[in-house]
């Protein structure tokens, strides 16, 4: 399909993609290069949920990202890797120098005894390598989870046997701005609770002295020493597995979402052009890590397939000092640059006297994603860094979308400070009141639901397809349930207004509160917590945790931080709760239920107006939450 180029080309084809989605389908899907064409578009149903697109159809993404680009753009910068120390060598990897890599990793994994359709996870820093890897799965058919290095070994433990891997390729240790963290030894601490890894490569990255198992690990290089650089790419079908990430939800421990081959490259592919307007020499930047949704889509796999160069940045914004992201940018020349609303915050907080040194004229488009951006943020990254001539394109999606589904397109359709725009094209969105009646009109506010599917959508989670059914079909029947609200202005622009479910978004990243409070209750003394998001500066959204003992701490401080050390072991640093407040009880109805709703106001410091409490167990718990709450 030709890109979209103006209003009037975005009103013509959102028109098509209703009346004959299926058609509108086919073009966007033949753009990429399938090895055998469909047979079918599309076969689903939401009630019970099953899916599939192109159904019939062959296709390797990496062939797409790879293959393709060699004749026309084998020279071409793919990867520009920029390290977690400023001073250090920037690693440029042409397509062609790409292509070799993977292929020649691809072959490694083989050599391993890594089939079509195992499962593999990937615990990486943010290098080349992690790409390479992420790729050389795809190559081959094996299935990537790729979990965050920022988790712990629990945490690790959980999601390899809940997907059954039985490879683990991951590095000694990484940097993370002034951090450095070992890798390997929390890989090996999680393995001792996993039997059914057998293979573990390891990448050297910091040179660190590590425990190599002779019976189970090898070394990344030793191996690479053993295998050529020719690797056919596996015809996949299009509903084969491509990758299961983890993500929270409201319930449970965190599930794996799973993406299938062929759609989800189609809608990546398709989403990423369009959005970005994305030209062929841009040097796009995504700060994500590819642990997260955003990394995949729109670091590695979107740009790849669109042939341009794609920056990968191994540190944190604020390292060496808060400029750092300005002068990649200026360093690098980077046309289009898509962050978080918290690393805008947060830059933005340290003042423009970290900003002004550098040109940022090589800027065209800039991005924003993973939470709603407040319009004072969206603002200072118009001007300060935009200076006032890039559009902003604030995407709203999710894990389970795969991609994309509501933006302005980059310069084409309306842009309005904290909105998130229409939907793209083959994009069905509806607002619907607490009965699943859909609101019509402009100018509405409701909860966000999807009535029609689009290739990217979550197909399973992976090894218990109920969940999936209970989680995102059954609230609304009918509908795919996002668990936002939003609001549709009066010209139609959606609002997302933040979950309406038990998941909070801290910093852009999702954590069910009942994964929290699982976490904190591991703690031998604590007998129940409940967790809460609330509103934070920075973080979007910050923890608030209210904790029941055994006995009231002496020493409370001291608590705190073994709750905190319970969470890193559990989850990870990235949970840490930012208030901890001790109670005796939790306001809870007759039959039990924790009413979050009162706690959560507590929490946001509105404690005035608690609602109708006498019909709690015990109506006097609502007033010591309120002396103990911490400002
Ligand atoms: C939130 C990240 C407002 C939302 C791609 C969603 C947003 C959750 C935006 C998914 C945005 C993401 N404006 N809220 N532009 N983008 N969200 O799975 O609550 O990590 O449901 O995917 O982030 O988070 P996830």
């Amino acid at each position: 399909m030709q890109n979209i180029q103006s209003l009037e080309h975005y009103v013509e084809a959102y028109r098509k993609s209703i009346e004959n989605p299926e058609a509108f389908w086919e073009e966007v899907a033949s753009d990429l290069v399938w090895k055998e064409k469909w047979k079918r578009v599309t076969e689903w149903n939401f009630d019970p949920y099953s899916c599939a697109w192109f159904i019939g159809g062959k296709i390797n993404i990496t062939e797409n990202c790879l293959d393709r680009h060699i004749a026309a753009r084998g020279d071409h910068t793919a990867l520009l890797f920029e390290s977690n120390n400023p001073d250090d060598e920037v690693r440029r990897l042409t397509y062609r120098e790409l292509y070799v890599q993977v292929c020649r990793f691809a072959n490694v994994l083989k050599r391993n005894g890594v089939r079509k359709g195992d499962r593999v996870c990937l615990y990486m820093p943010m290098v080349p390598e992690l790409a390479i890897a992420t790729l050389a799965c795809a190559r081959i058919g094996a299935v990537h989870s790729v979990v965050f290095a920022g988790f712990s070994a629990t945490a690790i433990a959980d999601r390899i046997n809940d997907s059954d891997c039985s490879f683990v390729i991951t590095a000694d240790a990484l940097s993370r701005g002034a951090k450095q963290i070992p890798l390997k030894a929390v890989v090996d601490e999680a393995l001792m609770q996993c039997p059914g890894v057998h293979r573990v490569i390891v990448y050297k990255h910091l040179g660190w002295d590590v425990v190599i198992n002779n019976r189970r690990d090898v070394w990344w290089h030793d191996e690479l020493q053993m295998v050529d650089s020719d690797c056919p790419a596996e015809p996949m079908d299009s509903e084969d597995i491509l990758f299961i990430l983890y993500t929270s939800g409201s319930t449970g421990k965190p599930k794996g979402v799973v993406h299938t081959c062929g759609g989800y490259a189609t809608y990546v592919n398709y989403s990423f052009k369009n959005v970005f307007q994305i030209a062929p020499d841009d040097v796009y930047w995504c700060t994500a890590d590819i642990g997260w949704v955003t990394g995949h889509s729109y670091l590695l796999y979107g740009p790849l397939m669109s042939g341009i160069t794609s920056v990968m940045f191994e540190g944190i914004p604020t390292w060496p000092d808060a400029g750092r992201f300005w002068s990649v940018i200026d360093k690098h020349h980077v046309s289009v640059f898509y962050t978080a609303p918290t690393a805008i915050r947060s830059l933005m907080a340290m003042g423009l006297d970290y900003v002004l040194p550098y040109n940022l004229h090589s800027l065209r488009v800039l991005g924003s994603v993973g939470e709603p951006i407040n319009e004072e943020a969206w603002h200072w990254y118009s001007i300060h860094i935009g200076k006032n001539r890039c559009p902003i394109v604030d995407t709203w999606w999710q894990t389970e979308t795969g991609g994309i589904m509501i933006s302005s397109l980059a310069g084409i359709t309306p842009s309005k400070p904290a909105h998130a725009g229409f939907p793209l094209p083959g994009i069905q969105p509806v607002l619907l009141d607490q009965d699943g009646k859909i609101i019509e009109g402009n100018d509405k506010e409701g909860y966000l639901a999807i009535r029609y599917p689009w290739p990217s959508m979550i197909r399973t989670t992976f090894g218990d397809h109920e969940r999936c059914r209970q989680t995102y079909f059954s609230t609304y029947r009918g509908y795919y349930f996002t668990g936002d609200g939003a609001r549709r202005d009066e010209n139609g622009l959606y609002r997302l207004i933040g979950r309406v479910d038990d998941v909070i978004n801290v910093s852009g990243h999702r954590f069910g509160t009942a994964e929290i409070e699982n976490a904190i209750n591991q703690h031998k003394q604590i007998i129940e917590s409940a967790v809460v998001g609330y509103p934070h500066d920075i973080k979007g959204q910050g923890i608030y945790a209210y904790v029941i003992c055994d006995t009231q701490p002496d020493n409370p401080d001291r608590m705190r931080e073994e709750i905190f050390e319970t969470v890193n072991s559990e989850i990870g640093r990235i949970a840490k709760p930012d208030k901890i407040q001790f109670v005796s009880g939790l306001p809870k109805t007759r039959s039990g239920k924790i009413i979050r709703r009162i706690l959560r106001k507590v929490a946001e410091g509105e404690v005035s107006n608690l609602g109708d409490t006498t019909t709690l167990l015990d109506p006097l718990i609502v007033e010591e939450i309120i002396r103990g709450r911490l400002v």
